[in-house]
């Protein structure tokens, strides 16, 4: 396409005059891509493992069990093989963290230091965008209150008093509100932010009788509270959390958070995840404690991998999240009732998506959440963790305890308990394994157990209905539901034998002539550009220069993509293949490929030769019987 062309193209979305934005637009793209690499935006998210030049993992748009997502570090670019979703970086921030797409490029602009001058009020145009800035703005103002400010000083004694560094007020940008009504709203607004902005990022509640155009009616939703900034995992302040000094009867709940908003809400961010991250993977450990408190305490004593569920119930879009950085959970929550009973349904969760799960447990005595105890005892918290224990082991305790396993009613009850945990677990071999220690436990057999086991693993997607007990299962967030598109065994199977004609050239030289016995498969194929060029060149010098291929295939429209999409599909399937098992398989699917085709020429002659018996053309009767004798 020409760059006039291009231009129009544009130009019908956003409007003519802005054709020069436009052009400096394509620009700035292009160099945060350069800037950007890549593999380890993506390895953020996933594991990637290098595929020959490529670099291969398990989608995280899809369940599935073995890799077909791949990234081109060259091309800067990915695609899964399972569910056909594929671009560049701007798509693959959008898909993955549900972004529009001026904020994946304010983010990806930021990382790779490119200032976005040319089009500010393009990006300032996005409400997420400016909610995000209106809390970047809050946090400051409360930080700033908390150090400078007179009226702070009771919350910098409560601080002092619960042993809060200056250090580490400053890393966490804690902050101070005084117990004013619009003492913020009214900052805000002098700033230059419009009051509806400032309502939709909560941090300003309107009354029913607001007067729009006048200040009348607005008010803070936070006032006189300590103030903990909430990050997304890439550092934008996304809310709040405020706590009073001292609870009284009228002083509202604890804690004060901020409202479900176009950037936050509770049920999906992690606190303290974008601190923790790093250290998370590092120690391939995340520490999940229930308050912003005792994450901050763990933080300043030196253990970084630690995250707060902020006390509710972790979600699936919270387990996923942390599942990114590691596999292994290990929880401090509060072992009374309700504690247990909120912490299982993030356990059960954590279970069902295969991680490992452990329970942290404080000594009686020791304090009553990690805060204190490690205000008494350092050594006791960090033992504690060290010696979480294995959930599974924790849920049988818990299921036979104060037993009595004789009891045949005691042992089913016991049985009833565990089972569904058991059968949570996606690991065939784990969950024999605790089969057994069940069958150990209550003394009966193991096929008796294996016999119940299903009852609790009906549903496909893992969620499990067994007695009394059900999981909810969050909808699954996907930024784009686009279904898969289905490929005709046929298209796989010359995806398949191309990518690996492509990765091995020299030994299966001779398959780019054979090509020609199943052209007329190739030439209503997708891959038709692919097989003409190649025939083309083949044809020279009964020889194909790889190099040149790639050539010819740059100026065929799509040509490029496809050559670079079973380059990525070669190292998915054929990274471990030799010579010898490269041939045999090529011949297998040009077999296949070839018989497939026969079978379907045959049916159609059969047909035709039907209706051609039935107009009695014989000419045509002739032809085809003699092309189906050709083909036996
Ligand atoms: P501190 O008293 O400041 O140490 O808090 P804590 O974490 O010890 O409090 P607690 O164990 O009572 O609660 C654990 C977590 O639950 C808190 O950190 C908050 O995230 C949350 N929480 C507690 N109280 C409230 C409340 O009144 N409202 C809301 N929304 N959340 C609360
Ligand atoms: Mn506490």
């Amino acid at each position: 396409m020409t760059i006039a062309g291009r231009r129009s193209a544009f130009a019908t979305l956003t409007g003519e005059r802005k054709s020069g934005l436009i052009l400096a637009f394509m620009a700035d793209t292009k160099l945060i891509k350069e800037k950007v690499d890549i593999v380890d935006l993506i390895s953020e998210y996933v594991a990637l493992k290098p595929a020959g030049v490529n670099h291969k993992g398990l989608c995280p748009f899809h369940r599935e069990k073995s890799p077909s997502f791949m990234v081109s570090r060259e091309r800067q670019s990915w695609h899964c093989f399972g569910c056909s979703k594929g671009g560049d970086i701007f798509s693959f921030v959008q898909e993955i963290e549900g972004m529009e797409f001026s904020e994946a490029l304010k983010y990806l602009a930021n990382r790779a230091g490119v200032p976005l001058d040319n089009y500010r009020s393009e990006i300032g145009s996005n409400l997420r965008n400016r909610i995000k800035e209106i809390n970047e703005n809050a946090a400051n103002f409360f930080h700033n209150f908390l150090l400078k400010m007179p009226a702070a000083a009771s919350a910098r004694d409560y601080l002092s008093g619960r042993k809060v560094k200056p250090e580490t007020i400053t890393e966490w940008l804690i902050g101070y509100v005084p117990d004013q009504w619009d003492l913020l709203t009214n900052w805000l607004t002098k700033k230059g932010f419009a009051i509806d902005d400032l309502v939709a990022s909560g941090l300003t509640i309107k009354k029913a009788d607001a007067v729009s155009g006048s200040m009348r009616g607005y008010y803070d939703r936070f006032r006189g509270r300590v103030m903990f900034p909430i990050w997304d995992t890439h550092g934008s302040v996304v809310g709040f959390t405020g706590r009073v000094l001292v609870e009284t009867e009228n002083s509202g709940g604890k804690y004060v958070n901020t409202p479900v908003t176009p950037v936050y809400d509770k049920s999906s961010v992690i606190f303290g995840l974008n601190r923790a991250k790093s250290e998370i993977k590092t120690k391939d450990l995340i520490v999940v404690v229930e308050g912003q408190m005792d994450t901050i305490a763990c933080h300043e004593a030196g253990m970084k991998n630690v995250v707060a569920s902020s006390g509710t119930a972790m979600t699936e879009t919270q387990v996923k999240l942390l599942k990114r950085y590691s596999q292994n959970l290990a929880l401090a929550f509060d072992m009374d009732a309700a504690g247990i009973e909120a912490a299982e349904r993030g356990i059960l969760i954590a279970l069902r998506e295969g991680m490992n799960v452990r329970v942290i447990r404080i000594p009686d005595g020791a304090g009553k959440d990690p805060d204190e105890c490690l205000k008494k005892n350092p050594e006791i918290w960090f033992q504690a963790v060290k010696n979480a224990e294995d959930v599974m082991a924790w849920f049988l305790e818990k299921a036979t305890k104060g037993r009595d396993l004789k009891l045949p009613k005691e042992k089913q009850m016991a049985s009833d308990i565990f089972l569904p945990k058991i059968a949570l677990v996606p690991y065939a071999v784990e969950r024999d394994y605790w089969l057994q220690k069940l069958a150990e436990t209550i003394n009966v057999g193991m096929d008796v157990l294996r016999e119940d086991l299903p009852r609790f693993r009906k549903n496909p997607q893992g969620v499990v209905v067994g007695r009394k007990q059900v999981v909810s299962s969050v909808p699954e967030k996907t930024a784009t539901a686009s279904a898969p598109i289905e490929m005709t065994r046929s298209e796989e199977m010359l995806e398949m034998l191309f990518a690996l004609l492509l990765r091995f050239p020299k030994v299966l030289q001779d398959y780019w002539g054979k090509l020609e016995n199943i052209a007329p498969v190739l030439s209503t194929s997708h891959y038709a550009n692919l097989y003409f060029e190649a025939k083309k060149l083949y044809n020279k010098g009964n020889i194909l220069d790889l190099e040149e291929l790639h050539k010819a295939l740059e100026i065929v429209e799509n040509g490029s993509e496809m050559m670079s999409l079973l380059g990525m599909k070669g190292d998915l399937l054929f990274q471990d293949f030799d010579d010898r098992s490269a041939m045999q398989e090529a011949e297998a699917l040009f077999n296949q490929i070839h018989a497939d085709w026969l079978g379907a020429r045959r049916k159609q002659i059969q047909l035709e030769m039907i209706s051609a018996e039935k107009a009695g053309d014989k000419d045509v009767v002739a032809r085809l019987m003699n092309e189906f004798i050709k083909l036996v």
